[in-house]
């Protein structure tokens, strides 16, 4: 177990790059199972989320090695393999991703069934309505999704749910219609960025896929996909947890490599605040000039504001001059971190699926602890500003989707270590 310790109170200077986008990465080293052939994929980022990618899909029989400069390069060794097992698919959801490709190309699956997590419920009914459209004949068999399919034949699927499409939904649905026979359409896809670089890798291994990026995918089916090269966009997610750790700080921070296509609704609530943002070639610039001002938040599914910023967000508001109201529509219970960011003196009430945040003029540090990987970014930003020190414990959930942020964020004059934490010292009691 290990800790992170912030002294508040440098601002952040300077110029920080941008790995690859984690939930673009997890998705497409899962694509990776509809060929035979080998696959080189560029700028994967070095991350725990990945490495348990790389072991799911070793344990399905694929061959995975870790080149220079953030490539893995896979290839198929032994296509009988088809089961997930739960020691791996409990460590990360997105192991899910492993289905649609399995069907599509083994004929058979036998993956965990993911359970809830920490921001609550979170079904797959969308995955399974889609593979099933498809003609995956699917049980639930002692924890495990066991799924089949002879052939699967294209049809109209309608992805949409009561809180929007879904992200991973339309990633496995879209994969396996690759391999489907005749075409799939897709209405109410989910258009995040990393859906859409998805669909770039998919093309390039020779699927045919029109409407990349918006809500109607049409997918004519191939019968086999060949080996393909592709480097991974940039983690849009990251690059506005830098920026948003740059404005609280008061500091001054280019991001380079962020796509600010990516970040419009990010950009533009920091703007509201009182930031200045700007586009520099390849790079995102945040400066401030002084205080902040309040703003109303709604997360949405993209190119709404992300629920994967929302913590973060919620830290950076409880410093604004005013009242700033975050509404939360993707995952209605992911407030895990306001507890944890009223021990450093922001006062924050929540109703419902809003959080009613009352700007302090100040943050003192405290030990803290972390939820997930986002509130635990969202404890580290407070953690830069509040006066003392700021422990955040559980940061191995940080590690899942921040690469050495510890190192990023002293590049840019934080002072920030990470250190060992006792067992104790991260148990949490009732
Ligand atoms: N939903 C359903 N049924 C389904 C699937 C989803 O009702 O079958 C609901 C969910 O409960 C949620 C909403 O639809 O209310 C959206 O969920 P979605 O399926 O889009 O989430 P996901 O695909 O499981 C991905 C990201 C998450 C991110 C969400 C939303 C990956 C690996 N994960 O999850 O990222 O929060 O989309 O944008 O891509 C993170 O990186 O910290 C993270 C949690």
């Amino acid at each position: 177990m290990e800790k992170i310790l912030v002294e508040g109170g440098t601002p952040l200077r300077g110029t920080v790059d941008v790995c690859g986008a984690k939930n673009a990465a997890l998705p497409i080293l899962c694509a990776t199972i509809l060929t035979e052939y080998p696959c080189l994929i560029r700028n994967v980022p070095d991350l725990r989320d990945v490495t348990s990618t790389i072991e799911i899909l070793r344990e399905l029989g694929m061959h995975c090695e870790r080149q220079l400069d953030r490539a893995i390069s896979i290839v198929e060794e032994n296509p009988d393999a088809h089961t997930a097992p739960y020691e791996h698919v409990r460590k990360m959801r997105a192991s899910i991703c492993t289905l649609g490709p399995l069907l599509a190309r083994r004929k058979k699956a036998k993956v965990s069934m993911p359970g809830g997590c920490v921001f609550g419920l979170r079904p797959i009914d969308l995955h399974l309505k889609g593979l099933a459209a498809l003609g995956a004949d699917i049980r639930i068999n002692h924890g495990y999704l066991e799924a089949e399919a002879k052939e699967l034949r294209g049809t109209t699927i309608y992805l949409g749910g009561p809180f929007g499409s879904s992200v991973l939904g339309t990633a496995n649905v879209m994969m396996a219609a690759t391999l489907a026979k005749g075409t799939t359409v897709i209405e109410a896809a989910a258009c995040e960025p990393e859906i859409a670089d998805l669909g770039v890798f998919l093309k390039s291994m020779g699927a045919r896929i029109e409407g990349i990026g918006t809500p109607r995918l049409v997918i004519d089916g191939v019968s086999s996909l060949r080996g393909a090269e592709h480097s991974i966009i940039p983690d849009r997610i990251e690059a506005g947890t830098f920026l948003i750790a740059g404005a609280i700080t008061r500091g001054d921070v280019v991001v380079r490599g962020a796509r600010i296509e990516h970040l419009t609704a990010v950009t533009d609530v920091l703007k509201q605040a009182g930031l200045k943002i700007s586009a520099e070639n390849d790079a995102i610039r945040v400066c401030s000039n002084g205080g902040f001002h309040p703003v109303d938040v709604t997360t949405l599914p993209y190119p709404g504001f992300p629920t994967d910023l929302q913590a973060q967000m919620m830290a950076f508001l409880s410093l604004a001059d005013g009242i700033s109201v975050i509404t939360e529509k993707i995952y209605p219970d992911r407030f895990m971190h306001v507890a944890e960011l009223a021990r450093t003196g922001a006062k924050i009430r929540k109703e419902g699926p809003s959080a009613i945040i009352s700007g302090v003029q100040r943050l003192s540090g405290a030990p803290v602890m972390a939820s997930d990987l986002r509130a635990s970014a969202c404890l580290l930003i407070a953690g830069l500003v509040a006066q003392g020190i700021t422990t955040v414990y559980r940061i191995y959930h940080l590690d899942r989707g921040y690469e050495r942020i510890e190192h990023r964020l002293s590049g840019l004059g934080a002072r920030i270590r990470r250190e060992p934490a006792g067992e104790n010292e991260s148990e949490c009691l009732d």
